[in-house]
């Protein structure tokens, strides 16, 4: 059963347990602004080994690797000039830059899945704190079951892989609660891979270009993991719902009426004055509590797909999409 260290009591005895647990191989349960992590050395394979095996995650895919500042990740990858005014704009943050492998990096290819790239970004925090002081680079997908929703609290970390890692950070709920939105600069353009915690609208403000979205069929090799359904509570999900029926959980964003909401299961507002971030902080966790009330289904009422409503979207998407 996990030990829990409450990070903000205790930073000293956090930092030496989580570097002695990791130093041992094992994952830990890290708290980032996005997500909590599941993290363990990029460095060593059997470690990323037992992230996988924690997870229950089925097949290798590249995991991003967490670095302390932008001076760690260029020992690790090399960068061209627009990743590197998106990394001094927005790093330590909810930004992830794929990037060329620096040649002779020691980050171990199960962490890349054995690509020629290697996604990297600065947590805020505590996490930086403890790279720093570990001095390697942590490899670390959302701290959850494979497929299930993401943990934006040590609750929910507990609750999920509580009996599989020995040690869990607490650091409160997630301040962002979405992960990262994940960039890749290819000869200039920038595409997006992943809609995430940093806005679109702010990083082609910064670069001043826009940020090319896939469009087609999803480039499976940019972006394995994401994928059909992910994020999925119990409950099925409906999406953009103007009514709900007796007994279905209603989440709902600004306060909209929604026809049948005194007889749902129950009923939350991602945000009741429309604030996305708000609305981004509260998604994972109250995805968890109307799975918990019993319903079967869990209607949401529809969300901008603007700032951060992009990164919300993909997700109900996700949770929505049909089971394997
Ligand atoms: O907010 C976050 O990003 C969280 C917290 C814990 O930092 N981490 C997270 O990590 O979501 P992870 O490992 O689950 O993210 C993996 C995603 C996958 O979709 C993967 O395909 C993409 O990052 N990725 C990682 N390295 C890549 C690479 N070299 N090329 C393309 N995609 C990559
Ligand atoms: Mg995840």
């Amino acid at each position: 059963m996990a030990r829990h260290v409450d990070i903000l009591q205790h930073p000293e005895t956090a930092i030496a347990e989580a570097s002695a647990t990791l130093a041992d191989g094992l994952p830990i349960g890290l708290p980032t602004e996005t997500v909590y992590g599941l993290a363990a050395d990029a460095t060593n394979p059997a470690a990323i080994t037992r992230i996988y095996e924690t997870k229950g995650r089925p097949r290798f895919n590249p995991l991003i690797c967490h670095m302390s500042d932008l001076a760690m990740a260029e020992r690790y990858a090399i960068f061209d000039p627009i990743s590197r005014k998106l990394a001094e704009a927005f790093w330590p943050g909810p930004l992830t830059l794929v990037l060329p492998l620096r040649p002779g990096s020691d980050i171990h290819p199960l962490a890349t899945a054995g690509l020629d790239t290697v996604g990297i970004r600065v947590p805020q925090g505590f996490a930086g704190e403890l790279i720093r002081a570990f001095g390697r680079p942590l490899a670390a997908p959302s701290a959850n079951t494979s497929g299930k929703i993401s943990a934006t609290s040590a609750d929910h970390v507990h609750d999920d892989l509580g009996e599989r890692i020995s040690l869990i950070l607490d650091a409160g709920a997630s301040v962002v609660g979405v992960e990262s939105t994940i960039v890749k600069v290819e000869e200039g353009e920038m595409r997006l891979l992943r809609p995430g915690g940093l806005a679109a609208e702010e990083i082609e403000r910064v670069a001043g270009q826009p940020l090319k979205r896939k469009n087609g069929a999803s480039p499976a090799i940019e972006a394995p993991g994401m994928l059909a359904s992910h994020y999925a509570p119990g409950a099925a999900v409906r999406l953009d719902a103007t009514a709900v029926s007796p007994g279905e959980a209603l989440i709902r964003f600004g306060r909209p009426d929604i026809a049948g909401a005194e007889n749902a299961a129950i009923v939350l507002d991602l945000s009741p004055s429309g604030d996305l971030a708000e609305a981004a902080a509260n998604l994972f966790d109250f995805m968890k509590r109307a799975d918990g009330s019993g319903a079967a289904i869990i209607a949401f009422s529809s969300i901008p797909d603007e700032g951060l409503g992009e990164a919300i979207n993909d997700r109900l998407r996700r949770a929505a999409a049909p089971r394997e």
